[in-house]
C-alpha cells in the first residue's frame, strides 16, 4: 500500500506543525446541534461556497464534509438535509484554488467502478488537490433506504479493505483486469482517466475500534481520533501510528475539535451557554444517541445522561478548542505536542468563526511555530 509520505497533494507537501481543516459543514446545523442563530439553517448552497472560499484565501489545508442520508430532528432539524459529497466536492473545486477538498463516502453503497471514476473525475476539477474520506456504515436507518444490511462491525472494515484494494487498481492499471475479490467480482475492469495525484489520492478514514485502526493503519493516509481531552487523545494517537509503523507506513491521526474563540473567559462563557445550554437541541441528540446506541436505527427506551448530554450537544463530543485566542493557540500546541498532525474543525457559526481564526488565531500560531507564514 502506498505510504503518506509519497504522496504528491498539497495536504502532504507543506510542513506546518499542525494542519488546519473545516468540518463537518454540508448538512443543516453543522454539527452543532442548537436553534442558535447564526448556524447553517436552512441550507444554502451559497453559503457552502462563502465558507469555502473564505476557508480556502485563510490557508486551510482540508474542506471535508460528512456522508449522510438522514437527520437527527428536533427543533433544529439537525442535519435533516445533507448536500451529497461527490456533487458537492466537485463545484468545491471548481471555486476554490489550493484546499485540499475531500468527499466522503459509504463502502456498502457505492461500487468501486463507479467511484473510481468520479474521484479520478474530481482530481481533475481540482487540479490535485481531491482526497477521499471512507466511511464503512453505522447506521441502519440510513442503509434501510437502499435494502443494504449492516454487516457486522469488524467485517465491515474487511468489506472496506477490498473495496480500497480493488479501487487502487482501478486507479493504476492500464490494461483492462478481472478482480476477483470475496466481495467484490469484476471482469475487464479498467478505468480512465487515472487521478492526477500519483499513485492515487489521500485517503482518511475514521475508526478506532481496533478493527478501524488496524484499517487506517493499512490503508489509510489520515486517520480521525476523536477524544475529549490531550489526556485521554495521546494513547489513540500512539495507537494508530504504532499500528501503521508495524506495517511500515505511517499515517497522520486529525482530531476533531469545537471551536468557541471569545476575547475573553467571560465572552468564551458567554457564549457557550448561548448556543449549548440555552439552545442546545435537546431532542435531536436524543435522537442521535438513540440511533448511535441501538446501532443504528432501533427505537430504544434510553435516557442520556445529562453530561454525556451536553458534550453532544457542545459540537458532538468534540475536543472543545474554547477559549481566548491565546488559550486556543495553547490548546493547539499540546495537541501538536502529543503527535496530533491536523484538526477537523467545526463552527457554531462557519462564516464568523473561520473569520474570527483567521485574523487573532492564526497570527499567534506562525508566532508558536504551528503554522507558517502565508
Ligand atoms: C470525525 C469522524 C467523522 C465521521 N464521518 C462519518 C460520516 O460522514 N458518515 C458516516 O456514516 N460515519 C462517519 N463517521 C463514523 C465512522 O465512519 C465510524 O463508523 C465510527 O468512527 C466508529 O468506528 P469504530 O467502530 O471503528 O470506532 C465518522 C466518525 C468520525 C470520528
Amino acid at each position: 500500500m502506498t505510504d503518506a509520505a509519497s504522496l504528491s497533494s498539497p495536504i502532504f507537501t507543506r510542513s506546518d506543525r499542525l494542519k488546519l481543516g473545516v468540518f463537518h459543514m454540508n448538512c443543516t446545523g453543522g454539527a452543532t446541534p442548537s436553534t442558535a442563530e447564526g448556524g447553517i439553517n436552512p441550507l444554502e448552497w451559497s453559503q457552502q461556497v462563502r465558507i469555502a472560499q473564505l476557508a480556502d484565501r485563510a490557508g486551510f489545508d482540508a474542506f471535508i464534509p460528512i456522508a449522510r442520508w438522514r437527520g437527527y430532528g428536533g427543533p433544529s432539524k439537525f442535519n435533516d438535509e445533507q448536500y451529497e459529497a461527490i456533487p458537492w466536492a466537485a463545484a468545491i473545486s471548481a471555486l476554490t484554488e489550493r484546499i485540499a477538498v475531500f468527499a466522503t463516502a459509504h463502502v456498502p453503497l457505492i461500487h468501486p467502478v463507479r467511484l473510481a471514476k468520479e474521484v479520478a473525475t474530481l482530481d481533475h476539477i481540482s487540479g490535485g488537490r481531491f482526497c477521499l474520506n471512507v466511511v464503512a456504515g453505522w447506521n441502519q436507518r440510513e442503509l434501510d433506504m437502499f435494502g443494504v444490511e449492516l454487516i457486522p462491525h469488524d467485517e465491515r472494515y474487511t468489506v472496506a479493505g477490498e473495496w480500497i484494494r480493488f479501487l487502487e487498481k482501478l486507479w493504476v492499471e492500464t490494461e483492462e483486469f478481472d478482480f476477483d475479490g470475496t466481495y467484490f467480482r469484476s471482469k475487464g475492469a479498467l478505468s480512465d482517466p487515472k487521478p492526477i495525484q500519483r499513485p492515487r489520492v489521500p485517503i482518511m478514514s475514521a475508526g478506532s475500534s481496533p478493527a478501524g485502526v488496524a484499517f487506517a493503519a493499512e490503508y489509510a493516509d489520515i486517520c480521525f481520533a476523536v477524544a475529549d481531552s490531550p489526556e485521554t487523545l495521546q494513547p489513540l494517537v500512539a495507537r494508530i501510528k504504532d499500528a501503521a509503523a508495524e506495517r511500515g507506513r505511517t499515517v497522520e491521526v486529525w482530531t476533531q475539535v469545537g471551536v468557541i474563540c471569545g476575547d475573553t473567559e467571560d465572552d468564551v462563557t458567554r457564549r457557550y451557554d448561548h448556543i449549548v445550554r440555552e439552545h442546545g437541541d435537546v431532542e435531536a441528540v436524543t435522537n442521535q444517541m438513540t440511533m448511535l446506541m441501538g446501532g443504528g436505527g432501533k427505537t430504544l427506551d434510553y435516557k442520556l445522561d445529562p453530561a454525556m448530554l451536553e458534550r453532544m450537544m457542545a459540537m458532538q463530543h468534540s475536543y472543545q478548542l474554547f477559549g481566548t485566542p491565546e488559550q486556543i493557540v495553547k490548546k493547539m500546541q499540546q495537541l501538536a505536542d502529543i503527535g496530533v498532525d491536523g484538526m477537523s474543525m467545526i463552527w457554531p457559526d462557519y462564516e464568523t468563526g473561520i473569520a474570527r481564526f483567521r485574523d487573532a488565531v492564526i497570527p499567534l500560531a506562525v508566532q508558536a511555530g504551528l503554522r507558517s507564514a502565508g
